[in-house]
């Protein structure tokens, strides 16, 4: 940690990024103009934010390792559990909130701080401690406390309002900040998009050690092993951003692979592909990265063939993305691209604009093109008030269906699976099954599918790819055949 103030960073050494505190002065500066241009917030207002708590698992004394509430992070970069802290809306000045830590702390836990390091290390005004909060707050005598309450449109689950005895002494608002603090998440500053190239630089390299390492009669969890020490050696990434998706074969038909009762515990095949989605995270910024290859090194035509039409759908749309478009447009093109690649590949038959009229591409790419990405996976702000969702298939899985704005991340993530739930059904219905060359389809059933995910950043006249993995089938190749001619570091 830097010794002056205007120095504070954060930074896990020379390796990894150093984040500076002044990204979170930033962010803090963004929102109380935003504040300030909003005549319904009262001059003499104070943001209070309250960050995470630490959480032991079940009814045991085990610790779960703490990770901060994102809005918290977000305003304060403050890493510490148990803490609160307030903006004035006038002059951005910040004041951290710590807990007094008991005497023994100093034998389990370690050095107990005093406020003046939490001041240096994360560059706030004053810092106090959290049992004295009502009334440092009282001196301040604020105009209102501006205090988060909203719903996170991703989770439906409500964020967790600031509390303290004494509280309801003041004037709290809560419905002023939400709204206000949400966009600034969703437009990201230079700073943050820094950060946001660091995750996905780390994670990208973790995936090209991954497609090198990767030999059929492996197990799909030693490959997400792999990649989340090469996360965490490499880039100081102690999380990841989402529980990894390490799929073979038809695994990769079920979108969320992964999870406790399906636990990446496959045995991979030769012949097989692979679809892996997983992405590190650096100071609570995330990233989310899907690659897909054959175990074996080589693609198959077949293999190639559904490749080739998923990356020319995300190809597609990383080339049409820019200010003022339309998101929902982005995934009825990559739908559009897809179709048509299917078609020419011999899976379909007919016209593309029919197909799209009966939501074929739903069929094989169930869910939404891409969503914002930033503190979370699934970043916040999809849908602010007055924006709606699309009720269609597939499409009503979009996260957001906002236009596109210099310095929103998102991710382009189009998909071809093949699902027996989405595809029987669809046999069936006459006014889909007429495009099917059921024969062609057949062949493809128990493969599973192709994710290509990549975060973007949205410039002033397109977008900038933050993602550095291999793509086209020929790169993929070369660098599974570069790992073929070393040997494994440890099998
Ligand atoms: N990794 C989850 C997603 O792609 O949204
Ligand atoms: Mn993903
Ligand atoms: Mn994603």
């Amino acid at each position: 940690m830097a010794t002056s103030r205007a120095e504070a960073a954060f930074c896990l050494g020379q390796q990894c990024l150093s984040v500076p505190m002044a990204m979170f002065a930033d962010n803090r500066r963004r929102l109380c103009e935003r504040l300030r241009r909003n005549d319904k917030v009262p001059d003499g207002s104070y943001v209070l934010l309250q960050g995470g708590e630490s959480q032991n698992l079940y009814c045991s004394d085990k610790e779960l390792i703490f990770r901060q509430e994102s809005y918290f992070h977000w305003l304060f970069g403050v890493l510490e559990p148990g803490c609160y802290g307030a903006v004035e809306v006038a002059t951005g000045k910040a004041s951290l909130f710590i807990p007094k830590l008991p005497a023994e702390y100093a034998v389990w836990m370690g050095k107990i701080h005093p406020p003046e390091h939490f001041r240096d290390k994360y560059a706030f005004d004053d810092v106090y401690f959290t049992c004295d909060i009502a009334q440092v707050l009282a001196d301040k005598k604020p105009a209102a406390l501006l205090t988060l309450l909203g719903v996170n449109t991703d989770s439906g689950t409500t964020c967790r309002e600031a509390a303290f005895d004494g509280i309801s002494e003041f004037n709290v608002n809560n419905k002023l900040l939400h709204p206000e603090i949400m966009e600034c998440r969703v437009i990201k500053s230079p700073m943050e998009i820094e950060v946001l190239r660091y995750t996905n630089r780390i994670s990208s390299e973790a995936h090209k050690e991954v497609m090198k390492a990767i030999r059929p009669g492996m197990h799909e969890f030693e490959l997400e092993s792999l990649f989340q020490h090469y996360c965490y050696s490499n880039g100081g990434m102690r999380h990841v951003a989402y529980t990894c998706i390490c799929a073979s074969s038809n695994n990769a038909a079920t979108l969320h692979y992964g999870h406790a009762g399906a636990p990446n515990d496959r045995l991979i095949n030769d012949g097989e592909m692979c679809l892996f989605d997983m992405g590190g995270e650096y100071y609570c910024y995330t990233s989310d990265i899907t690659c897909s290859f054959p175990a074996n090194g080589k693609f198959t035509a077949d293999q190639r063939m559904i490749y080739e039409a998923v990356l020319r759908s995300n190809r597609a749309v990383m080339a049409a993305c820019r200010p003022g478009v339309s998101w929902p447009e982005m995934h009825r093109l990559s739908e559009r691209v897809l179709l048509q690649e299917l078609r020419d590949g011999g899976l379909l038959q007919g016209e593309v604009d029919d197909m799209m009229k009966v939501h074929l591409g739903a069929v094989f790419m169930p869910h939404g093109l891409g969503h914002f990405m930033g503190c979370d996976v699934h970043d916040v702000g999809g849908f602010p008030e007055g924006v709606e969702r699309i009720n269609e298939p597939g499409i009503r899985s979009l996260r957001t269906t906002r236009a596109l704005e210099e310095g929103m991340v998102l991710t382009i993530e189009p998909g071809c699976y093949f699902i027996p739930a989405l595809l029987e059904p669809a046999l069936q219905n006459p006014e889909q099954a007429r495009f099917f060359n059921t024969e062609a389809i057949q062949r493809f059933q128990g493969t599973g599918g192709v994710r290509i995910e990549d975060d973007i950043a949205i410039t002033a006249d397109g977008c900038e790819l933050l993602t550095c993995v291999p793509r086209t089938v020929e790169e993929i190749e070369a660098l599974m055949a570069e790992g073929r001619r070393e040997p494994l570091a440890s099998k």
